[in-house]
């Protein structure tokens, strides 16, 4: 018998309509279109404004438009992973709600939150669970309603962040097809450049801490920047070397939209051209768990069965990692 390995066969995604372009933004904080554009590569992102509507609104529909395009039954999922670094909720997973939400009810399911690499750590356990033959069918959501631990008024973190979410569904497969290798890391050094400090079990939300906004997200941007370049462009590079691929063999390089200047040292590294590299942070800014699937919806019409695809990286904690995987089907 041929070894088991675990292809995505569908994609979906959604982001919410209202638009957050940098024009508005200028009318918020210091900060100009001209600046965002070519620090970041941001023109707009997506806010998810309706009060009481949390992540699991944004996964939900990221799976109900994977479920509708390919008329998968929801109850044939065995496992529903919420990739995510913004929960619904403490102490309530959001996965079991989107879980229920989305009539998959015979699936278990859980949250799994590694900030920015929340969504590429989640292809790893998939994959894992798909190859050891236990789990048939896995979706696989990364979902992120960044716009509620966002400051308005803090132009270092409100210009990047934008709410979205993409789902991917995993099953065996027997053509070699699907994940091929990972190479997955972490460093607790990192959590002081990149975190949001209170409302978490350290330090509990205190009204005091609430009124000089120490929930929101902060980070040091410039070490976080150059701990991205370095490291995803090193990661990359590591499984390009290792399974003997050259700038030619890769069709796509799939890379976390956190800033446009990260992704093209990235593909700099590899030797890419740019009309390899996905991209989409224009115009969905950095939706964080949601970068990598919603690339992989925005240009699933062009990707070929047998493409080699490498996933990219970089977020707080510091985490990181790339993946190299062989794409499964012609859309
Ligand atoms: O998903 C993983 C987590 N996040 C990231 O990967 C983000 C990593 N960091 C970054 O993308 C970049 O560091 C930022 C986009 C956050 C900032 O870009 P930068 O090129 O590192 O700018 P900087 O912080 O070094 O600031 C350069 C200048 C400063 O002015 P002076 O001191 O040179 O006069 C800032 O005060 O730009 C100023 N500045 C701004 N100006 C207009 C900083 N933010 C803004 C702004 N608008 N929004």
């Amino acid at each position: 018998m041929s070894k088991i390995s675990a292809a995505i066969t569908a994609v979906g995604g959604y982001v919410p309509e209202y638009v957050l372009t940098n024009q508005i933004l200028e009318t918020m904080v210091d900060t100009n279109d001209e600046w965002i554009t070519t620090r970041t590569g941001i023109k707009e992102r997506r806010i998810l404004k309706e009060n009481g509507k949390g992540t699991s609104y944004l996964a939900i529909n990221a799976a109900n438009d994977l479920i509708n395009k390919t008329g998968l039954d929801p109850k044939e999922i065995d496992l529903v992973i919420v990739a995510t670094a913004s929960p619904d909720m403490k102490a309530a997973s959001t996965a079991a709600y989107t879980a229920t939400q989305i009539g998959a009810t015979n699936a278990f399911s859980f949250d799994l939150e590694a900030a920015c690499s929340s969504f590429l750590f989640g292809m790893s356990t998939a994959s894992s669970y798909i190859e050891s033959g236990r789990y048939k069918k896995i979706l696989l959501i990364g979902a992120d309603k960044n716009s509620s631990f966002i400051n308005y008024k803090d132009r270092a973190t409100c210009i990047i962040f934008g709410d979205g979410a993409g789902a991917v569904l995993f099953e065996p497969n027997e053509e070699g097809l699907g994940l091929q290798d990972e190479y997955l890391r972490s460093d607790g050094a990192g959590r002081e450049f990149l975190q949001a400090t209170y409302g978490g079990s350290s330090y509990p939300s205190t009204p005091e801490a609430v009124a000089e906004g120490k929930h929101f997200v902060f980070q040091d941007g410039k070490t976080v920047f150059k701990n991205a370049v370095f490291n995803m462009a090193d990661v990359a590079d590591k499984i390009m070397t290792r399974n003997n691929l050259s700038k030619d063999d890769v069709a796509w390089l799939v890379a976390h939209q956190a800033n446009k200047r990260i992704i093209d040292a990235t593909a700099n590294r590899m030797g890419l051209d740019e009309k390899k590299v996905m991209m989409n942070i224009e115009k969905y800014g950095n939706t964080t768990s949601a970068t990598l699937p919603l690339l992989l919806n925005d240009y699933e019409s062009q990707l070929k069965k047998g493409d080699n695809l490498i996933f990219a990286a970089f977020g707080g904690g510091f985490t990181w990692g790339s993946i190299y995987l062989k794409w499964a089907y012609n859309s």
